[in-house]
């Protein structure tokens, strides 16, 4: 029967997120915000009431991206309006904080421009603009605590969850605008994180990545009155009945302490997987980049983790091409990747950010970026096979996340973060099953449950 009538009228919100992880998570949370307004998510911007760009300012590339978004969605907004409703665009994250007014400027069809110190303020913002106030702009960093304002509530969805403790740097390496765009280092409190880690796992969660920008440099305020490091947080959040899993990103190798290193040997719920960014291998670009540490050092570091667990698939970022860097300094970028041997990485072309010390610098040419970029990729690429394949023949546990493309399949991460399929495994998403590594291929591991190998035989 329908029951139509009695429900409110929906609004339909769509959010497109750029960027990283935390922008991933924010978004999540301004939907959980907007819920009780009469929000509920939608697949498309074509007919939405209200559409937010979640934008990330890290690269030249993504930050612009925004704008042609911002173009198309102008138009739709038009459309909406000719059919006599309205459409209510925001600019929020990394490049609303960044570039603030000069969005409205470019665009006028925005309506709202909102950082990621401010979001919780959504609803407020909402209401001055639908009061016809005009554009709304809100990118202070404000006294009140954003996470507090949030909802207890939320509709995030699926198995493997992020969980934000720790936001902004202190950083400052030259290439980056975080510590502008995302403020100074705040740590939550760790009963505040337990609460939400627990409202999570009620809901049918069983693997938290903790989330932030430096999140091995938290530093959180403890139920002891203590200030608690990262390990402590992880061997708290380990306690948790029905949380099996436990991941962090994105570290620096500076606050890669002893009890840190320490918990991936001690707790059997700290996947082992590692993204430690190192950025470059020559100790000149590293100093260039302000980033607290030489070659050596990080060197020894992964060899202090890997006595930790011997096991552990490590990933990085790498920036070619940063102002300054001869063939010489490239080499000994190479030639610290073929010394770790990454699981997975991301390299990019350095990239100018307005604001950041190293971008009055004078540029190295394009065509020299390219091509130091393709080769470290290659080398990447070609450690990521080797260690893929492995993998081949090995046991591992699936935490199955999703259905695969084919009926009856399932997708899940490994404990090394690898997409792993396995046919006849729909009816276990949510759940950790061990498999057998029956395959590689490019982009993922093909598993298969011990019986079917035997039955194969
Ligand atoms: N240019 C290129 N890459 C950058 N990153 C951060 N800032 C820049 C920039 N200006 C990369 C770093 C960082 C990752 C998130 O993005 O490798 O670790
Ligand atoms: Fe940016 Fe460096 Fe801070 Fe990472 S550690 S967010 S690269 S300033």
């Amino acid at each position: 029967m329908p029951i139509a009538h009695k429900t409110p009228a929906m609004k339909k919100l769509f959010i497109k997120t750029y960027g990283c992880q935390m922008n991933v998570y924010d978004s999540a949370r301004m939907a959980d915000l907007l819920a009780p307004l009469g929000y509920a998510p939608a697949d498309e911007a074509d007919g939405a009431d209200m559409v937010i760009l979640n934008t990330c300012h890290i690269r030249e590339k993504a930050a612009e991206k925004v704008y042609s978004e911002l173009g198309k969605l102008k138009r739709l907004k038009e459309k909406k309006a000719r059919e006599g409703s309205t459409m209510l665009i925001a600019v929020a994250g990394c490049v609303a904080q960044a570039e603030g007014e000069e969005i409205v400027a470019r665009q006028s069809a925005v309506d709202i421009v909102v950082g990621p110190q401010s979001y919780h303020r959504l609803p407020e913002l909402i209401a001055r603009v639908t009061r016809g106030a005009g554009h709304a702009l809100e990118t202070d960093f404000p006294a009140e605590d954003k996470f507090d304002s949030l909802p207890e509530e939320s509709a995030m969805q699926g198995p493997s969850a992020f969980l934000t403790v720790q936001e902004g740097c202190d950083k400052f390496c030259t290439f980056c605008v975080v510590p502008y765009t995302r403020g100074s280092e705040y740590s939550r409190g760790v009963l505040e994180i337990e609460a939400e880690a627990r409202r999570l796992v009620a809901k049918g969660v069983r693997e938290i990545t903790l989330l932030g920008q430096n999140v091995n440099a938290y530093r959180g305020p403890g139920p002891d009155g203590e200030t608690w490091s990262l390990a402590r947080l992880l061997h708290r959040l380990a306690e948790i009945d029905g949380l099996d899993r436990l991941r962090y990103t994105t570290s620096h190798p500076r606050d890669m302490t002893d009890d840190l290193i320490a918990a991936h040997a001690e707790l059997e719920k700290l996947m082992p997987y590692l993204h430690l960014p190192v950025q470059a291998g020559s100790d000149a670009v590293l100093a260039a980049m302000n980033r607290q540490h030489t070659a050596k050092d990080y060197l020894r570091l992964v060899e202090r983790i890997r006595a930790a667990n011997p096991d552990l698939a490590l990933s990085s970022d790498f920036i070619v091409g940063f102002p300054g860097e001869s063939d010489k300094d490239f080499e000994a970028t190479l030639s610290l990747v073929r010394e770790v041997g990454y699981a997975q990485a991301f390299s990019f072309k350095y990239s100018p950010r307005p604001g950041t010390p190293a971008s009055t610098a004078k540029q190295l040419p394009d065509d020299v970026k390219n091509a130091r970029l393709q080769e470290l990729q290659a080398l990447l690429t070609q450690q990521q096979s080797q260690f893929n394949a492995a993998c081949e023949g090995r046991m591992m546990d699936v935490l199955f996340e999703k259905p695969g493309r084919k009926p009856g399949q399932a997708v899940g991460r490994s404990p090394f973060l690898q997409p792993v399929h396995v046919e006849n495994a729909g009816h276990l998403i949510g759940e950790i099953r061990e498999v057998r590594i029956a395959e590689v291929l490019p982009n993922s591991l093909k598993g298969v449950f011990a019986r079917q190998m035997a039955a194969a035989l």
